[in-house]
C-alpha cells in the first residue's frame, strides 16, 4: 500500500492527529513545498496545509502543481483533501460533510495541468470520475460508523476567489446544477488525476451561499464553523485511514 496524503484546507492546519510527525521541505520543478511526514496505526501519511500553516496563501496563488508533484514523489497513492464550502442545496446544511463527485470549473488564472507543452506529449485526462468512487465509499462508511452526517455525491463549483460570490453568481451556479461552492478543488483534483493519484475531498459546509443565506458571509464565520467541526473531521480522517 502506498502513502496516504491529507491536504488540509481552511481551518485544517494541524498534523498532530498523526504519530511520529516530522516537518519537512522539498524542492520540486514548480517550487518548494513544506509538509509533515508521519504515520497512523502503522500506515505512512503525509500532511500538507494547502494555504500554508498560517493561512497566508490565497486560493488563486496556491502552487497546486508543486504540491501534487511533491506528493507523487513521496509515493502518495491516495489523497484525502478537505475543503470548506458554501451550500447551494437546502439539504446540505452548515455542519454537514459532503463528498462531491463532480465539479464545475469557474477558475480564471490558474495553471491547471502538468501537460503544458514544452516538448512534452499532449495528454487529455478523462474526468468522468474525478473523485475516486472507491475512496468516497470508504469515507462514507467511516462516517456511518462515527454517526457523522455526510452526503455522498454532489457538484462542486470552483470559483477563482479570493472574494466570495455575488448572489447573482450563486443563482447562476444553482441553475447549472451546483450543490456546493469553494475556491480550491480545481485544479487540485485535476492534477491528482494527471498524476494518477486517487483523490477525494471531504467538504465541510460552513454556510449557505450568498443570497441563500440572509446575511453577508465573512471569513470569520467560515473559521468558526470549521473550528466546531474539526473534531468530527479529525475522527473521520483517522477512521478512513485505518480502513
Ligand atoms: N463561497 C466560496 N467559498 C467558500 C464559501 C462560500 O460561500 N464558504 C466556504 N468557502
Amino acid at each position: 500500500m502506498g502513502v496516504i496524503a491529507v491536504i488540509g484546507g481552511t481551518g485544517v492546519y494541524d498534523p498532530s492527529m498523526f504519530e511520529n510527525i516530522e516537518a519537512k521541505t522539498m524542492s520540486t520543478p514548480y517550487g518548494d513545498i513544506a509538509y509533515t511526514q508521519g504515520s497512523y496505526k502503522g500506515k505512512q501519511v503525509v500532511f500538507l496545509a494547502r494555504h500554508g500553516m498560517k493561512h497566508s496563501i490565497p486560493p488563486h496563488l496556491i502552487n497546486y502543481r508543486a504540491n501534487i508533484w511533491g506528493l507523487k514523489k513521496l509515493g502518495v497513492t491516495m489523497i484525502i483533501s478537505t475543503t470548506a464550502v458554501g451550500s447551494l442545496n437546502q439539504d446540505f446544511g452548515p455542519g454537514h460533510f459532503v463528498l462531491v463527485d463532480q465539479f464545475l470549473d469557474f477558475t480564471k488564472s490558474r495553471v491547471s495541468t502538468f501537460f503544458d507543452g514544452h516538448g512534452k506529449k499532449v495528454v487529455h485526462l478523462g474526468v468522468g470520475n474525478p473523485y475516486s468512487p472507491a475512496l468516497r465509499t470508504v469515507i462514507e462508511e467511516a462516517a456511518k460508523k462515527l454517526d457523522i452526517t455526510l452526503h455522498n455525491g454532489g457538484t462542486y463549483v470552483c470559483t477563482e476567489g479570493p472574494r466570495f460570490e455575488t448572489p447573482a453568481e450563486i443563482k447562476m451556479f444553482k441553475m447549472l446544477g451546483a450543490d456546493t461552492v469553494g475556491m480550491t478543488n480545481v485544479p487540485e483534483v485535476v492534477l491528482a488525476g494527471e498524476a494518477e493519484i486517487a483523490y477525494a475531498t471531504i467538504s465541510m459546509v460552513t454556510n449557505y451561499a450568498a443570497g441563500i443565506s440572509p446575511t453577508e458571509l465573512t471569513h470569520q464565520e467560515v473559521l468558526d464553523i470549521m473550528a466546531e467541526m474539526s473534531n468530527n473531521f479529525k475522527a473521520l480522517i483517522l477512521e478512513t485511514i485505518e480502513r
